[in-house]
Formats: C-alpha cells, sequence, structure tokens
C-alpha cells in the first residue's frame, strides 16, 4: 500500500529511520546522512515538510502505526529508530508497538514521561491562537528555543524555512497528540534493546537532566553535545554525529 508520508532515503547498510521534532520536517538530518554504512531513512510527518499537505494522526502510537508500515513498504523489518523530541515521543510508541523490529534506540532532545497539566493547557492556547490567527506566528516564537545563542545564521534560516512548512491542521493536530500520549516510562524500564540518550547542553526545552532521568531507568549510553540547544542534530551536526557513530558501533 502507498504511503502520504514523504521520505528522503540516503546510503545503504542497515536502516537507521530518523523521526523529526515539532515543528520541523527531515531536513532536521541533514547532517546524518553523512553518516556512512547505513541506510538512513527520514520521513515528514504528516502535516509537516513535504507530507504537508497529509493528516496528522489522531494519536502519537497511531503515527508510530504508520511508520512501521512505511519501514515494510520500503523493506526494513528491523532497524534502529532515531526519534528528537516529538520524534523521540513518537520512538518510545515504537517501542511500546513493535519492540522485536528494533535493534536499537537513539533518544535526543526529548523526554518519557506524559505532558504536566500545565503543558498540556499551554498546548490547548497554543491550539487556539493557531486557529484564530494562522501560524505565521509560531517561527519567531519558537526559533530562540529550538536553537542555542551559538547558532549560525545558516541553521536559523533553515528551522525558520521549515517550521514555515507546516500546515496549520498539522501543526494543531500534532499538538493534541502530544498533549494526549501516554508516560512512557514502564515501556522504556522493560525494554532491553540498545538505548543512547543524547541532549544538548543548552536545551532549555528537555534539558540534560531529563536525559539523566532516562538513564537511571535501566542500561543506557548517555552523551551531551556542547554549545548546542534542542535541535542538537542540526546545531552541532558533527559532534552529534561522532557520538552516535560510537553507539551505532557497539550494537
Ligand atoms: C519538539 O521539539 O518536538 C517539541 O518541543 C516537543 C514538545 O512540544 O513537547
Amino acid at each position: 500500500m502507498s504511503s502520504p508520508i514523504a521520505l528522503t532515503v540516503r546510503g545503504r547498510g542497515p536502516a537507521i529511520l530518523w523521526i523529526h521534532a515539532f515543528p520541523v520536517s527531515s531536513r532536521l538530518f541533514v547532517s546524518q546522512f553523512a553518516i556512512d554504512g547505513y541506510r538512513h531513512i527520514a520521513p515528514d510527518l504528516p502535516g509537516f515538510g513535504a507530507s504537508a499537505s497529509a493528516p496528522f494522526p489522531h494519536s502519537l502510537d497511531a503515527a508510530a502505526d504508520q511508520l512501521l508500515a512505511m519501514m515494510t513498504d520500503v523493506g526494513e523489518s528491523q532497524f534502529v529508530a532515531a526519534g528528537v523530541s516529538m520524534g523521540g515521543y513518537i520512538a518510545l510508541a515504537l517501542l511500546r508497538r513493535a519492540p522485536e523490529r528494533l535493534r536499537g534506540l537513539m533518544l535526543c532532545d526529548t523526554r518519557e514521561t506524559a505532558d504536566t497539566d500545565e503543558a498540556r493547557q499551554n498546548r490547548m492556547k497554543q491550539i487556539e491562537r493557531i486557529e484564530r490567527e494562522g501560524a505565521g506566528f509560531l517561527a519567531a516564537e519558537m526559533l530562540p528555543n529550538l536553537v542555542s545563542n551559538h547558532a549560525d545564521d545558516s541553521v536559523r534560516t533553515r528551522v525558520r524555512a521549515m517550521i514555515q512548512e507546516a500546515s496549520p491542521s498539522g501543526i494543531t493536530a500534532s499538538l493534541r497528540a502530544m498533549a494526549s500520549r501516554p508516560d512512557s516510562t514502564e515501556d522504556l524500564r522493560r525494554s532491553d534493546v540498545p538505548l543512547l540518550l543524547v541532549t544538548g547542553s543548552e536545551d532549555t526545552i528537555t534539558p540534560p537532566s531529563e536525559a539523566k532521568r532516562m538513564a537511571s531507568l535501566r542500561r543506557a549510553q548517555l552523551a551531551e553535545v556542547d554549545r548546542a540547544g534542542h535541535l542538537a542534530c542540526l546545531e552541532q551536526g558533527p559532534a552529534f554525529n561522532e557520538i552516535v557513530s560510537s553507539f551505532l558501533g557497539s550494537i
């Protein structure tokens, strides 16, 4: 069955599924496609990037099911899943729904817990604002939290462009799906899939303390990327890739 998800596929070797953050796209991973010896598969989630016209699923677990079907379509029964922030929530849903398909899990600038009541209320306010005035304000509002003060202009321009491509309905549907996601603590604790936890040292949305808490739940490799914010993989691509390559080499 053909999938509504636009895909970037690069390289040859064992597959890595790269799942992007909110509200950007697969171009978040341009630097990672240079990691040699792997087949990089990076979808634009529905509502984002080249999939902007597709509807975002009603839940993150449903988004995970869509990605599992897409990986079957591209001939990959097993793969390493890597998720940044919202992509990490979806990677945890993959772990819940199909642990047997994961050779490894890389959780980047993300957390395993569900939203607090306050976070949920903030998402609802953001949804109301987007429904009232459109999503034009989002890039300027979010950019300072997505990258650190060290990010150069090309990184900022790239992030802004990705946010501007997202559809308002994709943004609001994914906010609703994030607000209703379950806690994944037990899924993570019970799993023995090789695990890498990596965070930008200056991430203010999911600070390094979140990864440290996840690391306390079970055996994991834990790393920080210096001089990077929430989108560490884009902001400090070579340093991030070194951490990822060392993890991939160990599994
Ligand atoms: C993301 O980067 O995907 C978001 O910050 C995640 C969230 O809003 O919880």
